[in-house]
């Protein structure tokens, strides 16, 4: 069994629920800790190596309009909100309302700011409206990696403002 993978029998979700005494990052404990330690600390602990050097390469500037896809548990999504400044600002969708709800919790901060929106969504139902985006990225983002690539990455280039960017990890 996988932890903290809700897939599968009903078993799995109780042992998921279960996580939240022993597992630190599961969202409820990080909840009970408060969201003002949860945040920078958890951030740096948790950030692979991937979604740092990702963020690294995305070269965020502060008045940025960033998309993420399928941020999961929202790792990435702080270490671009903490470098968005007036004006910036990162929405980022999962289609699994668990990674929603822990992003959610460990960017609370960015979302009090207006800085992010968290969406549970499929990208392939999302809608953007007139939104446009500077940078659009996915972390091991299953639609772009394997599932329907070229469709997704026309969609995605309709989702670009002028001089926007898209890259995949
Ligand atoms: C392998 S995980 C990667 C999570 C995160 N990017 C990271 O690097 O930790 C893939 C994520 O994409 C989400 N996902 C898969 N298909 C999706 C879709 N069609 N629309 C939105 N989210 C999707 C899953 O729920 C999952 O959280």
């Amino acid at each position: 069994m996988v932890p903290g993978r809700p897939h599968g029998s009903g078993r799995a979700a109780i042992v998921v629920d279960d996580l939240a005494s022993t597992n630190p990052w599961h969202p409820r404990a990080i909840e009970e800790r408060g969201t003002a330690e949860a945040t920078w600390q958890d951030t740096v602990s948790r950030a692979s190596e991937r979604q740092r050097r990702a963020v690294e390469e995305l070269d965020i500037q502060p008045g940025d309009r960033v998309l993420e896809l399928g941020c999961g548990h929202g790792v990435a999504a702080s270490l671009v909100c903490d470098k968005l400044g007036p004006g910036g600002h990162l929405t980022a969708i999962d289609r699994s309302p668990k990674m929603i709800e822990a992003a959610s919790s460990r960017n609370a901060e960015h979302v009090a700011a207006g800085r992010a929106t968290f969406l549970c969504t499929t990208f392939e139902e999302a809608n953007f409206g007139d939104q446009r985006f500077d940078k659009v990225f996915g972390i091991h983002f299953p639609p772009a990696d394997r599932h329907d690539p070229a469709g997704t990455r026309a969609r995605v280039r309709q989702l670009l403002a002028i001089n926007g960017i898209v890259r995949w990890f």
